[in-house]
């Protein structure tokens, strides 16, 4: 990508803009042009008030053009300056939903938000700020430097003296300034992520005690700001008022030669005071160009922080011709299914099985072993690294992704509601769903007594991340959204982990009977919700061990037993000589 491609649908206005600015610096030579005309015409020689009512008149249609040009360049640049800034947000924002999710995990949400929010804003301020300024100034200061030269050539040669002082600066402070200011940014930055991360995470630093730590932190972190911008300032400072003092002796200079050219009869003073004017005019846009260097490394690093994310490649390749799916059946089959994540060791080895559609599977094992993995390469969140799973048959690379994920519903582990009511969260992303389907999908969650319970029912908000339900609470509501679609194969990861055990038997007898039937994968380490599962795959160190029924699992695999054993372990239940609870 490139800001040629983003900045060309609007060369019209971008036309307009320059030719406007080119206009405007015209008409601005106007003002000390009149008022040498008023001092040697009028003030001086003849006091001629027509020629003075003539200026002045002049000079006023010359202020309406101008205000009327500066309106509408601004309103232009403004808009157009939004137009881009949307058209890039738009772009990154649809690049980082195409983009792979182990690679959206290694770059942090706060990044990517940056990324979309104040990098785009600064390339904004730059491209419709500083840069056009700069164009601005360009122009002013070579038409100045013409009309300066037509009133007095030797004049404008002393001006041009003072000239080595802005390389001075562009040279020598601006580089230095904008270290400073950049070290001033990052201790900023860090302060304001830490601030970020301990709002977020205040239980924890209430539960440990950790408020003092905390704000002895804070202030530590403010000193360092306050230290950092104060030697910003005074570097800013001092080379603003060096050079506000540097030019002001030039302009002493110009006097002297320019009062001796008056008195020698070589120049009107009408000219002179033109020449003062004009010089007037010419050190703002001076300094303007001279500045301009460091706003543009600032949008530069910030465009290129943009270009970072927008040429990630990372993407799941889509099928170029995918299958249509029509009703799915449900049948699954993982095929030698190996994965790593990016530079992980591998997570799955050559993993196979076979679910027959109305199925339901359970998938146990250690943690980390590898289960939530799985899960995701079922819904396609990624791609196998090698071997394949297939859907009805079909590769799952070669299906419709989008019809694909539609007729599977799931309940992730660490699944996660939107800061809106219980209603939108169980119906997400379907829309004209009616309200009678989300109070089934509820019941059958078990949900809805405690959503009617609610101040709203399911009106309420649920707050960030669904902070103000419990943590079964929220899996009930994971598991309505889920339910709600009424999905061919329904994938359960800890789905109930947090639901007490009366309840969690209550759900799963509920969607059992609820809708067609359907291929169930469960996830749990809890063996209540295992049981029930027609065939238990068995996993250990991310290969596949066994699989099979309870009771036969229970006699022929010692992991499994041993997996059994571990939970019930203390736990006071009575178990029989099978192992089986009594
Ligand atoms: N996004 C990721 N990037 C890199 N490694 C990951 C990522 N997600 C998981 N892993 C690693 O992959 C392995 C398997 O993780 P997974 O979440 O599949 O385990 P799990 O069996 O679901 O565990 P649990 O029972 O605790 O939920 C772990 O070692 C984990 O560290
Ligand atoms: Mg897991």
């Amino acid at each position: 990508m490139s800001l040629l491609s983003l900045v060309k649908p609007h060369r019209r206005g971008i036309f307009f803009i320059l030719f406007s600015i080119f206009l405007s610096n015209v008409l601005a030579l106007f003002l000390p042009w009149g008022i040498k005309i008023i001092v040697d015409g009028v003030l001086v020689r003849s006091g001629d008030a027509l020629l003075l009512r003539k200026v002045l008149c002049v000079l006023l249609a010359v202020l309406v053009v101008r205000t009327l040009l500066s309106f509408l360049q601004k309103y232009i640049s403004s808009m157009v300056g939004e137009k881009i800034v949307a058209d890039l947000r738009g772009r990154l924002y649809a690049h980082v939903h195409g983009l792979a999710l182990v690679r959206i995990r290694q770059i942090s949400p706060s990044q990517i938000l940056t990324r979309i929010t104040s990098d785009v804003d600064s390339v904004r301020r730059f491209v419709f700020g500083d840069a056009l300024d700069f164009i601005y100034a360009v122009f002013a200061v070579g038409l100045i430097l013409v009309v300066l030269g037509c009133i007095n050539g030797r004049m404008m040669m002393w001006t041009l003296l003072t000239l080595p002082l802005f390389v001075v600066i562009y040279f020598g402070g601006i580089p230095r300034l904008k270290r400073c200011y950049g070290r001033w940014r990052d201790v900023h930055g860090r302060l304001t992520s830490r601030v970020n991360e301990v709002l977020g995470g205040m239980m924890t630093v209430r539960a440990f005690g950790g408020e003092v730590y905390e704000r002895k932190m804070f202030e530590a972190g403010q000193k360092d700001v306050v230290q950092a911008a104060g030697q910003a300032h005074a570097l800013n400072t001092a080379l603003w008022t060096g050079a506000e003092f540097f030019t002001s002796m030039g302009v002493l200079g110009v006097l002297w030669v320019g009062s001796a050219d008056v008195m020698a009869g070589r120049m009107t003073p009408g000219a002179l005071v033109a020449f003062y004017s004009y010089l007037g005019m010419l050190f703002a846009p001076l300094m303007r160009m001279v500045v301009i260097n460091s706003s543009y490394q600032e949008a530069n690093a910030a465009f290129e922080r943009i270009a970072d994310v927008l040429n990630i490649d990372d993407k799941l390749k889509l099928s170029a011709a995918p299958v249509a799916l029509g009703d799915l059946k449900g049948e699954v089959v993982f095929e030698d299914v190996s994965f790593r994540y990016l530079t992980q060791q591998r997570v799955l080895e050559k993993v196979s099985f076979k679910v027959m559609p109305g199925e339901t599977v359970a998938v146990v094992g250690p943690s980390g072993v590898g289960k939530s993995t799985l899960v995701g390469l079922l819904l396609r969140l990624f791609d196998v690294e090698e071997g394949r799973i297939l859907i009805d048959g079909h590769d799952l690379r070669e299906l419709d992704l989008d019809a694909y994920r539609r007729r599977v519903s799931v309940v992730l582990q660490d699944d996660f509601l939107f800061q809106d009511t219980v209603a939108a969260n169980i119906g997400y992303a379907l829309e004209g769903l009616s309200f009678d389907k989300i109070v089934a999908a509820a019941r059958v969650a078990q949900a809805h007594d405690f959503i009617m319970a609610l101040s709203d029912g399911y009106d309420t908000k649920v707050g960030e991340r669904g902070v103000l339900l419990s943590c079964g609470q929220r899996q009930r509501i994971a598991m309505a959204r889920a339910l709600v679609r009424d999905p061919r194969v329904l994938v359960l990861d800890e789905a109930t982990s947090a639901v007490d055990a009366m309840t969690e038997n209550a759900i799963q007898k509920a969607v059992k009977d609820f809708g067609a039937p359907r291929t169930v994968f469960v996830v749990a380490h809890r063996f209540s919700t295992i049981m029930e599962a027609d065939r238990i795959i068995v996993m250990q160190e991310g290969r596949l061990v066994d699989v099979g029924g309870h009771t036969e699992l229970l006699e022929r695999s010692p992991f499994y037993r041993e997996l059994y054993l571990e939970q019930f372990k203390g736990s006071g239940e009575c178990m029989g000589s099978e192992g089986v609870i009594l």
